[in-house]
């Protein structure tokens, strides 16, 4: 393994347009911070960095609702989540924002270096105006019927409802969000980074270089790089963002996408003049954390946009984590089902090492995890209570009962102490194996393992017994208890920083250093521990019932918003609708599209014809289980390419009040292409 010289450790930028909830720390902050804490313990040179990402549709969406700035919008939630990140000990060493001024020099001077460069491709191409309020109208500003599910509500870029990217020429019937009028094309220029120049240079990076990324990683960026890379816009035609910093650009800024991953090189310029050795010195160790969601931009096009800039490091790893659901359901700002952080504190005031706790022994590594409030319970109950509060406890109270809390000598070892000894020596190399290969619940897990070590070792010495028997006995039993509880301070401190300050006072240890853990004389003999309190609390049912209910009363109203039947549609002639032509058709064939989680290529058999349908329909079936099923097609609907596929027609879907997408089937078998009319 290659040493270097210093770390930089980056965090996706959460968007400033909402509260941070579990799914964000588990995914991304807690396992950032379990590392970074470990690094700084080392002693090594190390930052972490992380900010708002300012920038984006739907911040200036959220701002003309709720009729106040983008930056009125930006500021609010900066400051909620920089507080939120705060309370649960996540310990940035720069907090930044992407619409400070440091970050747009350092985008506008990034743009323009690869503009010079002759980088991007100019293209003029036709993309959707409102005539009404005069402006193009970019990603979320336009919305339109989804050609895969038919959701009507699905966005420019992006259907919530099947969760598949779109542009906005795929949707059906766009209208503005702005105005609400049918928008016209109009010719507009853009820059677009010719992302498939850079196939093969990264190809080699990723695939062959980097044959060590996590397995999800390498699987997405796998699956992108062998179905080939398209030029990417890198602006838009917006009035919020940094704006493209070249002659000819009024009106337009650079995309999210690409300032925002430049914030991590502003935030490191704010932080330190001597930013550039993060960012230019091949010595230094650059990982970046982040979501499922993120990689393609952290794993492609950013390190892409550093290659072209050519003076730039890359990434060495880019550990992302898949996603977390809650009580068994995808965790939903809209809908409201989250745990959102200022609310888990005001319920469990003084308790952020217990979720740090059990989002981290639950992460959603290596695939999507659920988070439920049982789960929390009894991790809090069985395993921080009865496992490592417990232990310390008695190895505290005991001392101090039998010693005065002084540190008693380590008489003559037996065996068993011998074996005990040699565990604890053994706990580093342990816990940092599974860290260093970013498996956080691993090494959480090896942590916990001493302080399972340290109960069996008191449970089977009693020294609660011997003391009336011998007690010179128990002088060595308590003072290799204590040394596990010196080491625990040390190994745990990553995951538990709260919970650890709290522990390294009660037994007057300071030493945070990474390299003394192992060491079995880190009290010495005649040092003094003070009166411990409780490290850990049992959290009973009642607590846990009231979060559930409190779940259950969203869920409700959830329920009770999607049961409201949609409004009917204007009255059509009967002309229009002889226009129509559903038929019966056999699904022949069925496969996931790859690059995508929702979408299902079909080959269908109409009757007339045997063709091809996309349809975003994987969440709900399993290719193999629809192959042979009758099912109703839209057949004369005008063909798209989708994913780069030409799909004609549209599966008909009823769509349940859960949101739930069914396929609608006639109820006896009749032949393809049999007219429903
Ligand atoms: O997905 C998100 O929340 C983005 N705001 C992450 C940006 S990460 C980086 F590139 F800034
Ligand atoms: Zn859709």
């Amino acid at each position: 393994m290659k040493n270097f010289k210093r770390y930089l450790v980056t965090s996706a930028l959460p968007y400033a347009n909402g509260p941070i909830h579990i799914g964000h720390l588990a995914g991304v902050y807690i396992p950032s911070d379990i590392y970074t804490r470990y690094l700084r313990m080392k002693g090594v040179d190390v930052i972490s960095v992380c900010g708002s990402d300012e920038h984006g549709v739907p911040i200036t969406l959220k701002a003309r609702k709720e009729g106040v700035s983008p930056q009125e919008i930006v500021d609010r939630y900066h400051t909620i989540n920089k507080k939120a990140f705060e309370d649960f000990g996540i310990a940035f060493d720069i907090f930044s924002r992407t619409s400070n001024k440091v970050h747009y020099e350092t985008a506008s001077d990034f743009f323009r270096t690869l503009y010079n460069k002759g980088e991007f491709i100019e293209k003029s191409s036709e993309q959707y105006f409102d005539e009404e309020a005069c402006c193009f109208l970019a990603d979320r500003y336009i919305m339109g019927t989804c050609p895969l599910c038919g959701n009507e509500n699905a966005y420019g870029d992006q259907c919530e409802k099947c969760g598949t990217s779109l542009s906005p020429n795929e949707l059906i019937d766009p209208h503005s969000t702005i105005s609400g009028s049918k928008p016209v094309l109009r010719e507009t220029l853009h820059w677009y980074l010719p992302l498939d120049k850079y196939e093969p240079w990264l190809k080699k990076w990723i695939l062959e270089d980097h044959k060590e990324w996590k397995v999800n990683v390498y699987g997405q960026c796998k699956s992108w790089l062998d179905h080939g890379l398209q030029p990417r816009a890198v602006s838009r035609d917006l009035d919020w963002g940094v704006p493209v910093p070249v002659e000819g650009a009024k009106g337009k800024v650079l995309y999210v996408w690409f300032d925002a991953p430049i914030g991590y090189i502003s935030a490191t310029k704010e932080l330190t003049p001597d930013w550039e050795k993060y960012w230019k010195d091949k010595e230094t160790k650059m990982v970046h954390f982040i979501g499922k969601d993120n990689i393609v931009f952290h794993c492609i096009i950013f390190p892409a946009m550093l290659n072209a800039e050519g003076t730039f490091i890359l990434p060495e790893n880019v550990p992302a984590n898949e996603f977390l659901n809650l009580e068994n359901d995808k965790i939903s700002t809209s809908r409201n089902w989250a745990v959102w952080l200022h609310e888990y504190l005001e319920d469990f005031p003084g308790k952020q090492d217990v979720l740090r706790y059990s989002l981290c022994a639950n992460a959603p590594e290596t695939k999507d995890n659920d988070f439920t409030w049982k789960d929390f319970q009894a991790r809090n109950n069985n395993e921080l209570v009865a496992i490592l509060g417990n232990f310390v406890n008695r190895a505290l109270v005991l001392t101090n009962n039998y010693y005065d809390g002084k540190v008693p000598a380590r008489g003559k070892t037996d065996s068993n102490d011998d074996a005990v000894l040699k565990e604890i020596a053994r706990i580093r190399e342990n816990v940092e194996s599974s860290l260093e290969a970013f498996r956080f619940r691993e090494a959480l897990k090896e942590a916990m393992n001493l302080a399972r070590l340290g109960n069996k070792y008191l449970a089977d010495a009693e020294p609660w017994k011997v003391i009336k028997t011998d007690p010179e006995r128990v002088k060595t039993i308590m003072n290799i208890a204590l040394q596990i509880t010196a080491n625990l301070t040390i190994v745990c401190e990553p995951f538990l920083p709260f919970s650890m300050e709290k522990l390294r006072g009660w037994i007057n240890f300071n030493e945070l250093k990474w390299s003394e853990a192992g060491k079995t004389d880190l009290l010495i003999t005649g040092h003094v521990i003070n009166k411990p309190g409780l490290l850990f609390e049992k959290i009973e049912d009642e607590d846990i019932t009231k979060q559930i209910d409190k779940l259950l009363a969203t869920k409700k109203a959830n329920e009770a918003e999607g049961a409201k039947t949609a409004p009917g549609k204007d009255v059509i002639t009967f002309d229009d609708f002889t226009k129509i032509d559903i038929r019966t058709a056999t699904i022949l064939e069925a496969e996931k599209v790859p690059k995508t989680t929702r979408l299902l290529k079909l080959k269908i058999d109409t009757g007339l014809d045997i063709r091809t349908i996309v349809s975003g329909i994987a969440e709900y079936y399993e290719p193999e289980a629809i192959i042979g099923k009758q099912i109703s097609v839209l057949a004369n609907l005008e063909p798209r390419k989708i994913k780069g596929i030409e799909s004609k027609g549209m599966i008909l879907m009823a769509e349940d009040k859960d949101g739930k997408l069914v396929m609608v089937t006639p109820a006896d078998k009749v032949s393809n292409g049999s007219m429903i009319k």
